[in-house]
């Protein structure tokens, strides 16, 4: 792999023409990968179309090249370029969700190389409502291919600073647009063949989705909290750890008064065999905690602060050192389900109940 001196161009967002962007723009013509903001997080760009810039993708993250790309787009017709059989509800979709967090499946042209799809049929397609993403995609001219711009395995980036952390060396330049504004990855839903499914919840919940695809279902393994023997992802993403800490997290799931209790006779157990421990609480409930390190998500009536703080946060504890990590749960029918979800992915489904 090439060894770069990684650059940041910071975008001033209120003073801001596109031109910052055509360093960008020419390296992904190039072939060569930047990270960029988009509103849900970072991602790491290459022209989707370009087979090498996808092995460059997967070696940056050292992820697995079977776990394939989102294509960003910057118009909504280009869906039927690089997809096919694309279902009319698709269009209702992008009336209703684009530009914005959510991803589309659908049967893949031939112009999309196997190496962007994982070796898949179909092809994941997004057009992000961040304007940065926007013009970049528009001045480059090309498709560009991007999972999140973290290491393989670590919460996605939601600041160019852990863009840094995860990449420096490894990609020529981090366009810097300040924090997300959402945190959490896209919404995906499977459009691809006659069972529309969702599979990764998101900051678009399923019963908005359900105003545009009435029939739209979870993948079952998606809203799980227990290990699904025998299940499989059909997102090939979601079957790998993901999200961790190093220390080993544990989240605890009860009536508020109970957990707390019970966190804090945990972290007395682990603080008297020396351990570092940390929880992952809230505002209403960190003052309750005899811990080394409290980190709040937020307040718990505002899940948009929670879901905008959970990546920075679980990134936080590996600077911390902590060993032990106990958490709250998260459970609500709105974006709390993919809160949740990212959280049962981030404790490998280490759950106890109170
Ligand atoms: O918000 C987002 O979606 C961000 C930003 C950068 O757009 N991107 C992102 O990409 O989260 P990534 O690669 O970290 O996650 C994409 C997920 C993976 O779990 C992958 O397996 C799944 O989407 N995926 C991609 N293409 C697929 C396909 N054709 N069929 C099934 N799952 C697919
Ligand atoms: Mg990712």
């Amino acid at each position: 792999m090439d060894s770069y001196n990684t650059k940041i161009i910071k975008i001033n967002r209120t003073d801001f023409d596109g031109s910052e962007l055509d360093e960008a723009a020419r390296l992904l013509r190039n072939g060569e990968l930047v990270a960029f903001p988009t509103e849900t997080v970072y991602g790491l760009g290459g022209n989707a179309l370009d087979p090498e810039a996808s092995k460059k993708i997967y070696s940056a993250k050292g992820r697995p090249s079977d776990n394939p790309l989102i294509v960003h787009i910057a118009e909504k017709a280009d869906i039927y370029k690089i997809g096919r059989e694309v279902p009319e509800s698709v269009q209702t979709l992008m009336d209703m969700f684009w530009p914005g967090p959510l991803t589309i499946i659908v049967k893949k042209s031939d112009i999309i190389p196997k190496e962007t799809t994982g070796g898949l049929d179909t092809v994941a397609v997004r057009l992000p409502s961040d304007e940065i993403a926007g013009e970049l995609i528009r001045r480059s001219g090309v498709y560009v291919a991007a999972p999140s711009a973290n290491a393989s395995g670590r919460p996605s980036t939601t600041r160019a600073e852990h863009c840094f952390e995860d990449l420096a060396g490894k990609i020529p330049l981090i366009i810097d647009g300040g924090p997300v504004k959402i945190g959490l990855e896209s919404t995906i839903i499977d459009m691809s063949s006659d069972k529309p499914l969702i599979l990764r919840p998101g900051y678009i919940t399923i019963d908005e989705i359900r105003r545009a695809v009435p029939d739209c279902e979870f993948d079952p393994v998606v809203i799980a909290t227990a290990k699904p023997e025998s299940m499989v992802a059909k997102a090939p993403g979601m079957k790998y750890r993901h999200y961790a800490p190093k220390g080993e997290l544990i989240i605890f799931r009860g009536e508020p008064d109970r957990v707390i209790s019970r966190i804090n006779e945990e972290i007395a157990v682990k603080k008297k065999g020396g351990k570092r421990v940390a929880v992952l609480a809230t505002e209403e409930s960190r003052d309750f905690y005899q811990a080394d390190f409290i980190k709040s998500l937020g307040r718990r009536t505002d899940e948009e602060e929670i879901a905008r703080h959970l990546f920075e946060v679980l990134r936080s504890f590996d600077e911390l050192g902590a060993e032990y990590i106990f958490g709250e749960c998260f459970f609500s029918p709105g974006i709390g389900q993919a809160i949740m979800n990212r959280l049962v992915k981030a404790c490998g489904y280490n759950i106890i109940d109170v």
